[in-house]
């Protein structure tokens, strides 16, 4: 949720530091702060409630000079995001300073402990109790060395963090700890660097060490990066990482806002996706690490993911049934966690998650792990903690994704179940090489499809005006459309705050009907699929009650657009399975005009975070 970035070499920290925090502003945007150890021996930071472009302004007369510094920018759990519960967070002597991602379970208990012993808390924080624990280990049994001091803090705490701590009293060095909440540090001639992730630090390296649960770093002014074990033992092999993105991808390169460029990259991000993966044995899918018999004993599917990632499940179970000809079950990460799931000896979780770091999927697959299942990750960022706890991992390749709302994720994730769904059909064989090739090549025409429909946005800037008025809408659509429904308003009302329901369209005439009156709203996917006519009888209850209705229709459907008041055009797609992937892209490019209608912020949008990594 957080974003955290550290600094210690030869150039100045602030501009780094400030860049850093930019880049990872997605995680948290509600404060931001920075501590910079000055060339006199003390530390002097910023912070402040706001935007990292708040900050920045007020650097600018704060004038900090130094070569080592951390920085945080918040999405606030414990306290309210205030500029005295901002991050860094210093302890009684002034001389310690940390940032922190994650929660610490125990703060409370730690904090009467604290006061008991004569600190002075300061803020409403978890966090603060941990530079209080440092500095009594620094000022105690590990006097003069602060991966020792870190270490011996983090052996009281109960929770999960990714940390950077430095010390006045120890020039050149910051220390990193990570357990729970993802962290990576790099070494370069110029000096070392820490930050959440792989993005603010793909402009200085190509390749970052990824710290696993327990591991410490310690970070120099030489540009050198000591990487510990839990055991507090020197691991000089760590996991490295090789950044798989160009540090533009992570800019608007032209765009307006972040929502309108990752839009437009869907159909590039397919093709990525798609490239290579047929062969004259089916489907290419290694990724798996499953072997053909083992693939084809699977009996059960449980498909595993939150928020937008679980709208992916949706569709997935759909091409698992209908395709592999195998049960499948999704369920909301943060509700499996709390149920007894129904799993066979040949079970395959598969857990979908754009950022693989979001905590409730984690929780689920280990416990689905230790259950006995085989788990396979669909992710998008590279060696993700997802990826790492999984048997398997498929990278979707649809590169940095910044705006808050998923949207080039979403698409790439569907392609990338897809392809998951076409293996395990041949190696069950519900498919043979023939229908595997048939589906593989409809697959290939949705690039074009994607193309076709931004080409429309047109439709949807001039749609989005039926929504200036409204207080709610209701989404509607059948089958696997049902989905596209709940995905359209989902982004709707994250990012333009305006209230939408979404409902498998027979569902309407047993209550939400009741919400229908004239102006309101209503967007009915309705395709030319086999539930088509079912879903026109829908619009027709919706135009009897004098709502607006906006349907989203294949091409020459003229019963359709007669019937609602405006109509968003897709071309016709080949498999009716596949038209999730088109009909949202209309609905991104719609939720995008009405937030801009409505002067949001779309790609930073209100109380949100784009990696939950508290569950
Ligand atoms: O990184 P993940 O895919 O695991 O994230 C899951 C959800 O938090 C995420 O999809 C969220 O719903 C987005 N804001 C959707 O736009």
């Amino acid at each position: 949720m957080c974003g955290i970035v550290g600094y210690t070499g030869k150039k100045q920290a602030q501009q780094f530091l400030l860049e850093g925090l930019a880049a990872l502003e997605y995680r948290g945007y509600d404060s931001a702060g920075l501590e910079v150890l000055s060339p006199d021996g003390e530390l002097h930071g910023v912070k402040c409630s706001g935007r990292v472009a708040t900050l920045a302004e007020r650097c600018k007369t704060a004038n900090l000079v130094g070569t080592q510094g951390i920085a945080h920018t918040r999405w606030a759990t414990h306290g309210a995001p205030t500029d005295r519960n901002a991050h860094p967070h210093l302890d009684c002597t002034g001389r310690i300073a940390i940032v922190h991602n994650g929660i610490i379970e125990n703060f409370q208990e730690i904090r009467s402990y604290l006061r008991q012993h004569g600190h002075t808390i300061a803020t409403d924080t978890d966090t603060e109790v941990i530079a209080h624990l440092i500095e009594d280990a620094w000022a105690g049994p590990a006097k003069g060395d602060l991966v020792a001091a870190t270490r011996n803090a983090l052996a009281r705490l109960r929770g999960s963090w990714a940390l950077a701590v430095e010390c006045a009293d120890a020039p050149g060095e910051i220390v990193v700890a990570r357990q729970g909440s993802p962290v990576v540090v790099a070494s370069t001639p110029d000096g070392a660097y820490a930050a959440s992730d792989a993005m603010p630090l793909a402009g200085v390296t190509k390749h970052v060490i990824s710290l696993e649960d327990g591991q410490l770093a310690r970070l120099s002014a030489d540009g050198s990066v000591q990487v510990y074990d839990a055991d507090g033992l020197p691991n000089d092999h760590p996991m490295t990482l090789d950044i798989d993105f160009d540090a533009s991808a992570a800019t608007l390169g032209g765009y307006s806002d972040f929502m309108a460029k990752e839009i437009s990259e869907q159909p590039e991000a397919i093709e990525r996706l798609l490239k290579g993966r047929l062969t004259e044995h089916g489907i290419e899918l290694d990724e798996l690490s499953m072997t053909k018999e083992e693939l084809a004993s699977i009996d059960r599917v449980y498909l595993v993911a939150c928020g937008t990632s679980y709208h992916v499940c949706l569709i997935a179970r759909e091409l698992i049934e209908r395709w592999a000809k195998i049960q499948a079950v999704c369920e909301y990460a943060s509700e499996l966690n709390y149920k007894e799931p129904m799993i066979t000896d040949h079970t395959l979780c598969v857990i979908v998650t754009q950022s693989g770091e979001t905590a409730d999927t984690l929780t689920a697959a280990k416990r689905m792990r230790a259950m006995g299942c085989k788990v396979f990750a669909i992710t998008n960022v590279l060696g993700s903690t997802a990826a790492r706890e999984s048997d398997g991992t498929m990278y979707v390749q649809a590169g940095p994704e910044v705006c808050v709302a998923s949207t080039k994720a979403y698409t790439a994730q569907i392609v990338a179940a897809s392809l998951m769904t076409l293996r395990l059909a041949y190696a069950n064989g519900s498919m043979d090489t023939g229908e595997i090739q048939r589906r593989y090549h409809d697959l290939e025409q949705l690039p074009d499809l994607i193309r076709e429909v931004l080409s429309r946005r047109w439709q949807d800037k001039k749609v989005a005006k039926a929504f200036r008025k409204a207080h709610s809408a209701l989404f509607l659509g059948r089958g696997v459309n049902s989905t596209t429904a709940y995905e359209g308003a989902l982004k709707l009302k994250e990012i333009s705050y305006l209230h939408a329901e979404a409902y498998p369209a027979g569902e309407m005439k047993h209550g939400p009907i009741a919400l229908l009156e004239p102006g309101f709203p209503v967007v009915a996917i309705v395709p030319a699929d086999h539930v088509h006519d079912k879903t026109v009888s829908n619009i027709q209850e919706v135009q009897a009650r004098g709502a607006h209705c906006i349907a989203v229709a294949t091409d020459g459907d003229v019963e359709v657009a007669q019937q609602c008041e405006d109509t968003l055009w897709i071309p016709p797609v080949p498999e009716e399975e596949l038209v999730p992937v088109v009909a949202i892209v209309h609905l991104q490019m719609l939720a995008r005009y009405v937030a801009l209608e409505r002067g949001c912020d779309v790609d930073k949008p209100r109380n949100l975070a784009k990696s939950v990594t508290v569950e």
